[in-house]
């Protein structure tokens, strides 16, 4: 049985939560493979409403077991928050694992985070402050906590004090702040170690183990292509690999078992944080999209730039992730505007660009050559099969998808886990 990965397709918020929770009924775990509580998924289930930053979205479906794989940064505290906060409102979270080999995001990252940020001034990337970043630094240049290192203090104090070796040097003396103690970081930690110590696990043993037992595991992204430190757009992007390939790194199992990519992608874009954004709108346009699509930041509540679909992003997502499925979420959006504009190509500097530039300045001159596909004026809250949609609405999704690179499966209608409009079933 198969390994499927859902991945974002944009700058991140496409719905992959609602996505994930979706597919939970038919999948036995669901795995968030990279990020940490950066990420913000809202899944809506009935009148209740779930924001989750750390737990994969399939810790809603009971039978399914929630995985964080070695790939992910986790916060401690922000873990048992937000488990506490579950099991408060019902919801089992005692089938969750954490890998052994996760890394955990100490008091010094989120500080250096928030630190370098302010001294980057106008050259801010608009971190989520959450200490993302230094801690996939610290995990490259092989000063990292890994979660198993909290079940024998002695190695960890070894660990924190080498860490803090450096840092606490930058901290005082460029940027002239107060380094923490040893002591404090071992505390912090190690008083979560009982409580964390039974959910452990070799965690890419027990998927491949499931995989060779023919149980289905989905792999859940946070953030999405375009943030990706390899294939985003960097320097704006987050610090952790968001893309297929990714899933494999970040939870141990291998491409070959990995037989479907379903891409989430926005009937329109949005970003949150500094970099380009060829399709951004600063005018009415703009405020009608975040306004109806309600599009403020799970995680900062941050106001998220908006903008028109664009193709050439689609279709590069489509090739890096190697998408089988797209499900455009949020078409409801859409609905009520005269004429709906998607991005075909760019325009650089008088040159046509069908992909994306490979060159950042390029990106950042890249104007966009739109198409105008007709508006519909129907509520399409309630269709439920593609026939359902006005005849506009699915002249919409065909043309999006023969511009993308990819089959659309599935089609957003609401926030709701049943506003969807299947066109091929998934799994
Ligand atoms: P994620 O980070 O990719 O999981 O996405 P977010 O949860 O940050 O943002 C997506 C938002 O859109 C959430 O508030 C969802 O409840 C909502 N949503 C998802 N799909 C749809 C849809 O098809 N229509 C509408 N109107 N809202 C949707
Ligand atoms: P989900 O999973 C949207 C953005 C931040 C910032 C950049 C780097 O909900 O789609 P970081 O704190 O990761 O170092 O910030 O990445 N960012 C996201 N934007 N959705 C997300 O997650 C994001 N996670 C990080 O705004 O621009
Ligand atoms: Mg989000």
């Amino acid at each position: 049985m198969p390994a499927i990965a859902i991945i974002g397709a944009q700058w991140g918020d496409e719905g992959k939560g609602k996505a994930t929770d979706l597919l939970g009924s038919s999948v036995d775990y669901v795995v968030k493979f990279n990020g940490g509580n950066n990420a913000g998924h809202t899944v809506v289930v009935g009148d209740q409403k779930y924001a989750l930053h750390l737990l994969p979205s399939g810790i809603l479906t009971p039978g399914c077991t929630p995985v964080i794989g070695n790939g992910v940064v986790v916060d401690l505290d922000v873990l048992f928050e937000e488990i506490d906060g579950l099991e408060a409102r019902g919801v089992d979270t005692s089938a969750l694992v954490v890998s052994a080999s996760a890394h955990v995001i100490a008091d010094y990252n989120r500080q250096v985070d928030k630190v370098t940020e302010r001294f980057l001034g106008s050259r801010k990337i608009g971190t989520t402050g959450r200490g993302i970043g230094p801690t996939y630094a610290d995990k490259m240049n092989r000063i990292g906590i890994r979660v198993q290192d909290l079940f024998d203090e002695k190695i960890l104090r070894q660990k924190v004090e080498g860490a803090l070796e450096l840092k606490s040097q930058v901290l005082t003396k460029i940027y002239n702040r107060r380094a923490p103690e040893a002591d404090e970081i071992v505390e912090q930690l190690v008083r979560h170690a009982d409580r964390l110590r039974p959910m452990v696990a070799d965690t890419g043993l027990l998927l491949n183990q499931a995989l060779d037992r023919g149980q289905v595991v989905l792999l859940e992204a946070g953030q999405a292509t375009l943030l990706d430190v390899d294939h985003g757009t960097y320097p704006f992007v987050t610090s952790s690999s968001a893309t297929a390939g990714g899933a494999c790194t970040g939870s141990g199992i291998p491409p070959m078992r990995l037989d479907q990519v379903i891409g989430i992608v926005k009937a329109y874009t949005t970003r949150v944080g500094e970099g380009p954004f060829p399709t951004e709108l600063f005018d009415d346009s703009g405020e009608h999209l975040r306004k109806v699509g309600a599009e403020f930041g799970t995680t900062t509540g941050r106001p998220r730039r908006c903008g028109w679909y664009d193709a050439v992003i689609a279709r590069y997502a489509a090739r890096v992730n190697g998408v089988t499925d797209f499900v455009l979420t949020k078409l409801d959006v859409l609905t009520g505007l005269e004429q709906v504009p998607v991005c075909v190509a760019y325009d650089v500097n008088g040159a046509r660009h069908d992909e994306m530039p490979v060159n950042q300045t390029d990106f950042h001159h890249a104007v966009p050559i739109y198409e105008y596909l007709p508006g519909w004026w129907e509520d399409i809250s309630h269709c439920r099969t593609f026939a359902d949609l006005p005849q506009n609405a699915q002249d919409y999704v065909r043309a999006v998808e023969g511009m993308s690179g990819a089959r659309i499966s599935a089609v957003g209608v609401g926030p709701d886990r049943d506003a969807t409009v299947v066109v091929h079933p998934l799994i």
